[in-house]
C-alpha cells in the first residue's frame, strides 16, 4: 500500500454563478468532510469567491485554492491576480496548466512553468495539470505528451519543492464529455508519469508525489479509479458543483 495520502479536488471553473451559491456549495461540501474522509480535499474557486469560500469551509479542514495565479507581487497587469493576493485570502494551493488555459487562452509550457515556479517559490502548493488531446490520444502519443509537459512545466523545480507539487493527469478528451478514461488505462499513464518523475527527481521523490486523475470523474467511477496503485486522487469538474455527488466522491470506498 502506498503511503501517499489521497487528494481529491474540485475545480469549479467559471462556476457557480453567484457568491451565495459558492458559499452554499462550500458549506455543504465542508459538511461532508469528516475524520473518516479518506483523502485531503480542496476546492478551486473563481477569484471573486475565494475569500467567501475560505470562510464557508471554515475550520472543516477542506482547503481552498485558486484556479491559476499569474505572477508574484503586484504591478501593471490589468485583470491578473498574483500569488501573494491569493495567499492573503487564505489560499495555499493553485492549479497550473489546466487544458482549458492551454487551449482556450493560449498558455504555453513556458508560461505554465513560470506560474509553477512562482507558486512554489512563494510556498503555495501547485496542482500541475497535464494530458493529451483526442488527436494525440488517437496517434498513440499519450506517453510522449505527458513526458514533455512534465519536463517543460517542472523545469527548475527542485526535488525539495516537489513536496508541494501534485500532478493531475487529465486526458483532454475525457474532460466534461462523460467519457472517463478506463481505470486500467489511466493507471498505465500514471505509472508512466511516475517513472518520468523518477528520472527527473529520483525514486524517493517519485514515490511520494501524488498523481490525480481528472476527466468526467463521478460517484460511479471514483471507486475503481481510486483502487489503482498509482492513482492518488482526482481533479473533479462538473461533479464538484453538485454537493451530493462531490461528497460521495471524496468519501470513496
Ligand atoms: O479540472 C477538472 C476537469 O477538467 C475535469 O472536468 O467536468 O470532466 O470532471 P470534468
Amino acid at each position: 500500500l502506498s503511503a501517499r495520502k489521497p487528494f481529491i479536488a474540485g475545480n469549479w471553473k467559471m462556476n457557480p454563478g453567484t457568491k451565495d451559491e459558492a458559499v452554499a456549495l462550500g458549506k455543504e461540501i465542508a459538511g461532508a468532510f469528516s475524520s473518516s474522509t479518506p483523502c485531503e480535499v480542496a476546492l478551486f474557486a473563481p477569484y471573486p469567491f475565494l475569500d467567501a469560500t475560505v470562510d464557508a469551509v471554515g475550520s472543516s479542514g477542506v482547503k481552498v485554492g485558486a484556479e491559476m495565479a499569474f505572477t508574484e507581487g503586484k504591478g501593471a497587469y490589468t485583470a491578473e491576480v498574483s500569488v501573494s493576493m491569493i495567499k492573503s485570502v487564505g489560499c495555499n494551493w493553485a492549479l497550473a496548466g489546466h487544458s482549458e488555459r492551454r487551449t482556450l487562452f493560449g498558455e504555453s509550457d513556458e508560461d505554465i512553468n513560470k506560474q509553477v515556479l512562482n507558486l512554489l517559490n512563494n510556498d503555495v502548493g501547485c496542482i500541475l495539470c497535464i494530458g493529451e488531446t483526442q488527436a494525440e490520444y488517437e496517434q498513440g502519443l499519450v506517453g510522449p505528451i505527458c513526458t514533455t509537459q512534465l519536463k517543460k512545466n517542472l523545469l527548475g523545480v527542485t526535488p525539495e519543492q516537489m513536496a508541494n507539487v501534485v500532478i493531475a493527469y487529465e486526458p483532454v478528451w475525457a474532460i466534461g464529455t462523460g467519457l472517463t478514461c478506463p481505470a486500467s488505462e489511466a493507471q498505465d499513464v500514471h505509472a508512466t508519469c511516475r517513472s518520468v518523475l523518477a528520472d527527473m527527481y529520483g525514486q524517493t521523490v517519485s514515490d511520494t508525489v501524488r498523481i490525480q486523475y481528472g476527466g468526467s470523474v463521478t460517484p460511479e467511477t471514483v471507486d475503481e479509479l481510486m483502487a489503482k496503485p498509482d492513482i492518488d486522487g482526482a481533479l473533479v469538474g462538473g461533479a464538484s458543483l453538485v454537493a451530493e455527488k462531490f461528497s460521495r466522491i471524496i468519501n470513496f470506498e
